[in-house]
This record gives structure tokens, sequence and C-alpha cells, in this order.
């Protein structure tokens, strides 16, 4: 064999075992990192990187811009494929498209992504919640306790935070509602207390609104799409001197920021939470993606997980039942 042609086996030899002896990278971007429920899914994501042998690629993305940059980073760092929670769901179709062109696989977690008419992404997998389910469950806990309490449903208050261009927040949030006037709440009773984000302080911001324009009430309960906004709803409540006596919420998630609530010495208003699973949209999502880019085999279409009540009383148990 000629040296020139023996060196040129002997470096491509080399290259392909430098090649094999990287490790599939899979990317896993989340819309709020500093939101504990998105610290926990990558938490358990990371658990699936280290089960399966892939390297978890993290990447907090508060907006499109931020969203984009960060898919072609990944391509440029030779990814295969990544899990992603949007800023905005409407960006489904950039979403789709810049995964096409970088050939990435990809799967949504927690908001489902629409095209330009609203409707989901066909060909993205998803794995979120069953929102509206989840949502009656959020008001059949309200009205036990209510019942348990003897308020009367019609003198009190319903505070719907809500955020309403994201479907799963507005289903969330319509099964609660839906949940109580099943019950007997008149419907007039429901205040909506729009949010600008999804976190504490924008739901604070928009409780206050609705209690200042709605004085009438002595008594209310709140909810809204996650823990923090059913949290900003209690915080504004005691600020006006509406304590757990006289006021009810129950969010959705039950990581930290619910348990920081459930062990506080005084009970506040945050009576409850569904405990839903970033365990399994963590790990499984993760761990689908890699399947799907290392051996074909496409995740289902759409998997939408169930939640639980949790409270101060069963927090212990319920969490260690779900592996948390
Ligand atoms: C949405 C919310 C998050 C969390 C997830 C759970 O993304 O913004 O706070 O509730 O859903 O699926």
């Amino acid at each position: 064999m000629p040296r020139r042609t023996a060196l040129a086996l002997t470096l491509l030899a080399a290259s392909w075992s430098l090649h094999a002896a990287e490790p599939v990278k899979i990317g896993f971007l989340v819309k709020q990192a500093e939101e504990p429920w998105f610290q926990d899914e990558w938490r358990f994501a990371e658990q699936a990187a280290k089960d399966k042998g892939f390297t978890l690629v993290k990447i907090g993305i508060p907006n499109g811009e931020k969203m984009m940059a960060a898919i072609d980073n990944l391509a440029a760092q030779k990814a295969v494929g990544f899990v992603i929670c949007a800023p905005d769901v409407k960006l489904g179709v950039a979403v789709n498209r810049a995964a096409k062109r970088h050939n990435l696989k990809v799967m949504s977690v927690d908001d489902q992504l629409v095209d330009g008419a609203g409707k989901p992404v066909a060909d993205i997998p998803h794995m979120g919640i069953s929102g509206y389910e989840i949502g009656k469950q959020v008001g059949a806990g309200l009205l036990a306790e209510m019942k348990a309490r003897g308020w009367k449903l019609d003198e009190v208050g319903v505070l719907r935070v809500a955020f309403d261009q994201l479907p799963t927040a507005k289903d969330r949030t319509l099964g609660a509602a839906d949940a109580l006037k099943a019950a007997g709440v008149p419907a007039a009773n429901i205040v909506d207390a729009p949010q600008a984000k999804t976190d504490t302080e924008s739901a604070f911001n928009a409780a206050n609104i609705a209690f200042t324009k709605n004085g009438k009430f002595k008594r209310w309960v709140a909810f809204g799409l996650n823990d923090e906004a059913a949290l900003g709803a209690v915080r504004a409540a005691e600020g006006r001197g509406i304590k757990a006596d006289a006021m009810l919420a129950i969010g959705i998630g039950g990581s930290q920021t619910a348990m920081n609530e459930f062990t506080k010495a005084t009970p506040t208003a945050l009576f409850g939470t569904v405990l839903i699973s970033p365990k399994r949209h963590g790990y499984e999502t993760a761990a689908a993606v890699y399947d799907w880019a290392t051996t074909g085999k496409a995740p289902a279409p759409l998997t939408l997980t169930s939640g639980v009540l949790m409270t101060r009383q069963n927090q212990v148990e319920l969490r260690r039942q779900m592996g948390l």
C-alpha cells in the first residue's frame, strides 16, 4: 500500500473512532428556566441521559429570538434532537422548520406547539397534561373544602387567574370554573384576572386589580394554570388582609413553589395543588427523543398525563409515591 494511502486510512480511522467516542447530544429547551417545575423536568431529563448514556444540553429560551439561537446552537454542537417547551406556542411552524433544516428530531413538552391556524403541528409529538381534566380536579378540591367550611357557594368570589393565549392554561382554568359552576357557583361570581406572564409576580398584579374591582366578596377561591398563578393570588389577598380563613387557592404543579407553602408553620391560603409529574415529562420526553434519533422509533404523537390533589396533609406520602 502506498504510504500516502496508508496515512490517509489511519487518519480516517482516527476520525471515525473520535466520532464514535462523542456522546449523542439531546437538547432540552424550556421557556422559564427559573421556575421550579422546569428545574425538576431538567433534573429528570438528566436522569434519562445518565441511564441511556447521552449528553443533555439544557437551554433556557425566554423569547423567540433566544429559541431560534438555541436551536442553531444545538445543530452547531451536532445534537441529534431536542425537547421543547416554547415561550410562545404560535412559534410551532418556526420550530418545525428549524428542526427539519438541521435534521433534528423535535418533541414538545407541557405546551403543545400550534401552526398559524392554531392547530397542533402534526409531526411534532407532544407530552402534556390533560388540562381540562386537571382543572376539574382543582374545582372539585375547592368545592370539597368550601363545603367542609360551610361556605355558601353564591357568596364566594372565584378568581380565575387567566393566561388564555396558552391553550393548556385556558383548558386548565376553564375546567376548574366549569366544575364550580356545575356545582352551583353562579357564573357571575367568576372574576377573570388576566396575567401578562405565567409567573407569581404577574399573577399577583393581576389578582390585585381584580380584588380592587370586586370588594363585595368577603370570601374567595382562586386558581390559575400553575402553582405560581395560585400563589400570586394568595399573596395579593394577604396584602389586603384576606387570609387563610377567607381564601382558598389550589394550584397545579406540586413542585417547590407549593412545597414552600405547605411546610410553613402556619397554613397559608394555598390549600392544595394538583400534583403532576415532572418526572414523566422530563425523563420520558428526553428518552423518547434519544430513542427516536438513534433507533428511528418515533414517540407517540400525543401523551396526556394525569394528576392528583395534594395538600399539606398528604404531601409527604404522595411525593414519595410519585418518586419525587
Ligand atoms: C405550562 C406552565 C408550567 C407548567 C407546565 C406543566 O408550561 O407554564 O408552569 O404548569 O405547563 O405542564
